[in-house]
């Protein structure tokens, strides 16, 4: 049976490393298309929560991933050997970036090791991590290659970008259109017959370059368009204009305009981190990407600008953050989700902290929170109304939080995400 009868039939046995955000929702998607499908993780305690059938995932709901463990067709485990065994292997671990804003392929490069040590005939790889272009082919294809196997002829090696969402009921890894592109003609088709078993609709791009670009586009042209509104946020500050209010009127045009919204500063594994992939890869080929770097540096601005609205809130009293107590509503780095990577909390808080203010937080999803030296525990949010801070923040607007009795306290409140559109009060400081 060639490699892509075995998808076709649902054969193949196939294999996910990082078992993560990416990785365990695409694995337990396989698995409930009828996949054998086993994942690989470093991480122990992970492999024995899979294979416990409990999720730690918000995305993946614990019922369908125990259905999956229960009838034997997904587990998890940390040996690497059994790779070997895998017809398809699906590579979804970290792309962090160094201190220097450098892109860190560690992961990858031990992923990928541990792939190319048991590598075999008819093995098709898949990397999805988000990375520059070039990664697949200038990194992956020689390591593969080392031992003598032949990309595309020995055996099949294509890029997909991951675009899932957290949090997002609307659009999930089955309905999200996937990018494939391979080394080579065969690399491709036999990757998108992988993907069309459980993602709705495949879009096969022509190399696995494009790909990897087509992921750093999307997620350069959040970044920079993020970064534009926080630059007419500030801008609309000094005007005394108010921002949201604009944002809501232009966004009634009914073509060539979408709306972005104004925030803290930008948060997650992605959108803060991807496009400085696509910075520094071009400047290894002599470009300078001026769009990037602008963004990023307003972005980076966003958590200082915050900090001076609390304490212009905190002067309508006569109060300097200096000795106030401030508390954080939301440290998530976006709405109903328990990420806090990158998030712009952290940076609000160390810059609050810094200049004195004793320091609170409520966040149904982040129990506690770990702040330079010291851990903070989330405050139940009856508590806080009950002994007032002296100024609040909003720095993520969870939809379990009860906006109306916040505003109804009378204490103030900086509000970064306009959560609290509807409340009109003078103790509100919108950005
Ligand atoms: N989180 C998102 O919303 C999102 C969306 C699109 C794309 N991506 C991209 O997907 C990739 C994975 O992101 P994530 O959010 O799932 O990360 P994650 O940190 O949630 O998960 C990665 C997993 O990989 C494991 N891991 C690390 N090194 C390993 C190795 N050598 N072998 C086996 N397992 C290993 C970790 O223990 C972890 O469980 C990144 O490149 C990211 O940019 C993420």
């Amino acid at each position: 049976m060639t490699p892509l009868e075995r998808i076709r039939n649902k054969q193949a046995r196939i294999g996910v490393i990082g078992l993560g955000y990416v990785g365990l929702p695409l694995a337990v998607e396989f698995a409930r298309a009828g996949f054998d499908v086993t994942g690989f993780d470093v991480d122990v305690a992970k492999a024995a929560q899979i294979n416990a059938g409990k999720s730690y995932i918000p995305d993946v709901a614990e019922s369908d991933l125990s259905a999956m463990v229960n009838a034997r067709r997904l587990r998890a485990t940390t040996d690497m050997t059994e790779l070997g065994a895998m017809d398809a292997i699906d590579i979804c671990v970290p792309t962090p970036l160094r201190k220097t804003k450098d892109p860190d392929l560690s992961y990858v490069v031990l992923a990928v090791e541990a792939v190319a040590a048991t590598l075999r005939k008819g093995q098709l790889i898949v990397l999805e991590s988000t990375t520059y272009p070039g990664t697949t082919d200038e990194v992956v294809q020689p390591m593969l290659e080392a031992k003598g196997l032949k990309a595309d002829v020995d055996f099949l090696l294509a890029f997909s970008p991951e675009r899932v969402d957290p949090g997002n009921q609307q659009f999930t890894t089955k309905n999200i259109p996937k990018i494939v592109g391979g080394i080579g003609e065969a690399s491709t088709q036999a990757a998108a017959a992988l993907y069309a078993t459980t993602v709705e609709r495949v879009v096969q791009v022509s190399s696995t370059r494009v790909a990897e670009m087509v992921k750093l586009l999307e997620n350069t042209f959040r970044a920079v368009n993020i970064g534009l509104v926080n630059e007419i946020a500030l801008m609309c500050h000094k005007m005394d204009i108010g921002v949201w209010e604009v944002i809501d009127a232009a966004k009634t045009k009914p073509f060539g305009f979408m709306p972005f919204y104004p925030g803290p500063g930008l948060g997650g594994h992605c959108i803060p981190i991807d496009p400085f992939y696509l910075s520094w890869k071009a400047r290894q080929n002599g470009f300078e990407c001026r769009f990037i770097e602008l963004a990023g540096h307003i972005n980076a601005s966003m958590p200082h600008f915050v900090v001076e609205k609390v304490g212009d809130a905190l002067n309508t009293v006569r109060k300097a953050v200096n000795g106030a107590r401030v508390h954080v509503f939301g440290v998530a780095y976006k709405r109903d989700v328990n990420d806090m990577r990158e998030s712009p909390a952290l940076d609000v808080l160390e810059l609050l902290g810094k200049r004195g203010a004793v320091l609170s937080y409520s966040d149904p999803f982040v129990p506690q929170l770990r702040l330079d030296d010291h851990v903070l525990t989330s405050v139940e949010v009856s508590d806080v109304l009950r002994h007032l801070p002296d100024c609040s923040v909003i720095c993520t607007d969870h939809s379990v939080f009860d906006y109306g009795a916040i505003v109804r306290s009378g204490g103030l409140i900086v509000d970064t995400r306009n959560a609290l559109k509807q409340y009109a009060s003078p103790t509100i400081f919108r950005l």
